[in-house]
């Protein structure tokens, strides 16, 4: 465990983490002196899920990656950290137990901050809070991206699926079953979605070449997956 400096250089050296960016001169210099770096192996887990919060880490050097068990006992990788980032905070602002893993890939420096001394520090800086608060609405922004995008592979998945069933006719062309005629609205009725989702659905099935439209029918590659 090593206190870090506090000379102008590594005042400096803080000012370029973002965290730390907008912090005054007062307050930098006050966290800098609550900050203890730490010197992490390779595949050491530095935050285990479902324990007590005790510290947050900023990231000097190297990378992390954040992982959760799903229910199937496999490891979904939540996110990949690397330098200027920071970790931890979760368990300390809203008491509950640490929210997932935080593991080393590879050697990395981090800087801990206790938690009483990072709940001290973010009563009294605001820039050091708003940091906090934008990093983490760009967190629930990724995730509700990640939400919407799994939300409409689900639905192009059941979407697929129903054109592969109703795809029975034999058509003029080669390697082709066709659908009955079919509105998007009833599509939409079937699956459990809107028919503006539906449209979308369509739409990128035909730009991916896994559907063929023949007036009002839909056209399936018989080898269709
Ligand atoms: P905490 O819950 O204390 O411990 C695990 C940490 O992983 C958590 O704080 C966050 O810092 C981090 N974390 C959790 N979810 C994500 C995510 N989706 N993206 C990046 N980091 C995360």
């Amino acid at each position: 465990m090593i206190t870090i400096r506090r000379d102008k250089e590594a005042l400096d050296s803080l000012r370029t983490i973002p965290l730390f960016a907008g912090v005054g001169d007062d307050d930098i210099e006050s966290i800098a002196e609550l900050l203890i770096e730490r010197r992490i192996p390779r595949g050491y887990t530095i935050v285990e899920e479902g324990l007590a919060g005790d510290y947050m880490y900023v990231i000097l050097e190297g990378e992390v990656k954040v992982t959760k068990l799903s229910g199937d006992g496999r490891e979904k990788i939540l996110g990949l950290l690397g330098p200027g980032d920071f970790f931890g905070e979760m368990s300390l602002l809203d008491n509950a137990v640490r929210s997932a893993n935080v593991t080393s890939l590879v050697e990395t420096r981090i800087l801990a901050l206790s938690r009483s001394d990072f709940l001290k520090e973010l009563r009294h800086s605001p820039d050091l809070a708003m940091a906090v608060i934008q990093e983490l609405t760009h967190r629930v922004r990724q995730m509700d991206e990640q939400a919407s995008s799994l939300s409409f592979q689900r639905v192009k998945e059941r979407a697929q699926g129903l054109l592969r069933r109703l795809a029975k006719h034999e058509t003029s062309v080669v390697d082709r079953q066709a659908t009955p005629v079919l509105t998007h609205q009833q599509i939409a009725d079937m699956i459990g979605t809107s028919r503006e989702t539906v449209t979308r659905v369509v739409k990128r099935l035909k730009d991916e070449g896994w559907l063929e439209q023949q007036g009002k029918q839909y056209l399936v590659r018989v080898d269709n997956e």
